[in-house]
């Protein structure tokens, strides 16, 4: 991977920023905003921990975004975030506008980069973004599955005692409060995770889950999440740029799966040099595939104010 650019200098941002260019995912990492000194502050911020964290990725800010000119992946962070009391669908008014200049600009600049949306509500905006590039949904996904499903299996960990390197969790559907948590597929080295914890125990973990990005807001006040959902791009970014052929939990444009179409929305898809190459389509079972579908509604009606 030649050339990341990260669209807007926010916590999300800056966060992005900081472990790309550690894990030296690119050779060179713009980071661009619209505020003037902030990209470059924070890019040079970045940059003066380079001989500290010994990394050779060249990390620059603008507010030009002729900066972001041929980029392999931008990465789209920019927008207002929601403040506490507020779902993420309040914010799609505002971040849709933004949304449409950084599009704009893609296509202008970087044509023939893949988009990772950050931006919430990120379900709706994947699917604003892709349809407004015109480009393949291959390169045009979101990130909030493996966010998601970081939580879950951070849970888990906290609740068992077991390490987070043994648990494999899965996290479907919107990224939002009716997000569909997947026990049954969920395991401590293979082991169920119905061998080691109550049906009562993993149901708290799922509405732990649900609730995951509105508990740091609470918290906070004044911010959401920013670290685990950078840790989240990134190693959506490192699946890209190594070519892994990881399954992680995107935001997908759906064309048919799971019964859904001309919807982006969380389901397990494969990441490798090209985006992402492929979704996989689970069997679930009744319940799980109701609850898919409530939350596949709730994006659909802010996808149907955008028509
Ligand atoms: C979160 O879940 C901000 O949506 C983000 O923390």
């Amino acid at each position: 991977m030649k050339k990341i650019a990260i669209i807007g200098a926010g916590r999300v941002g800056e966060s992005t920023a900081q472990i790309l260019a550690k894990e030296e995912l690119c050779r060179e990492l713009v980071l661009l905003d619209i505020h003037d000194g902030l990209p470059q502050g924070v890019a040079l911020d970045i940059q003066e921990s380079a001989s500290l964290l010994r990394f050779d990725t060249r990390v620059t800010g603008d507010t030009n975004p002729a900066a972001m000119a041929d980029a392999d992946i931008i990465i789209v962070t920019a927008g207002i975030p929601r403040k506490p009391g507020m779902s993420r669908s309040d914010v799609l008014e505002t971040n849709l506008s933004i949304i449409d200049k950084i599009v704009s600009d893609a296509l202008q600049y970087a044509p023939n980069a893949m988009m990772i949306m950050v931006t919430n509500p990120v379900d709706v905006l994947t699917w604003y973004a892709w349809q407004k590039s015109g480009w393949p949904r291959q390169r045009v996904f979101g990130q909030s599955g493996a966010l998601d499903t970081a939580r879950m299996t951070s849970f888990i960990a906290m609740e068992t005692g077991y390490s987070v390197k043994d648990i494999s969790a899965l996290v479907l559907g919107g990224h939002g409060d009716a997000m569909v948590p997947l026990p049954r597929f969920t395991d401590i080295a293979g082991i169920p995770i119905s061998h080691f914890l109550s049906e009562e125990k993993i149901q708290k973990i799922n509405q732990r889950t649900r609730q995951g990005g509105g508990e740091i807001l609470a918290l906070k006040q004044h911010s959401s999440a920013y670290d685990s959902p950078a840790a989240a791009v990134a190693e959506m970014v490192d699946a890209i740029s190594h070519n892994r052929r990881r399954i992680l939990p995107c935001v997908s444009v759906l064309e048919g799966e799971y019964g859904q179409h001309d919807i982006a929305m969380g389901v397990p898809s494969v990441l490798d040099e090209s985006g992402l190459s492929d979704i996989i389509e689970l069997e679930l079972t009744t319940d799980e595939l109701a609850e898919f579908q409530a939350s596949a509604k709730m994006v659909s009606a802010d996808i149907a104010t955008l028509r």
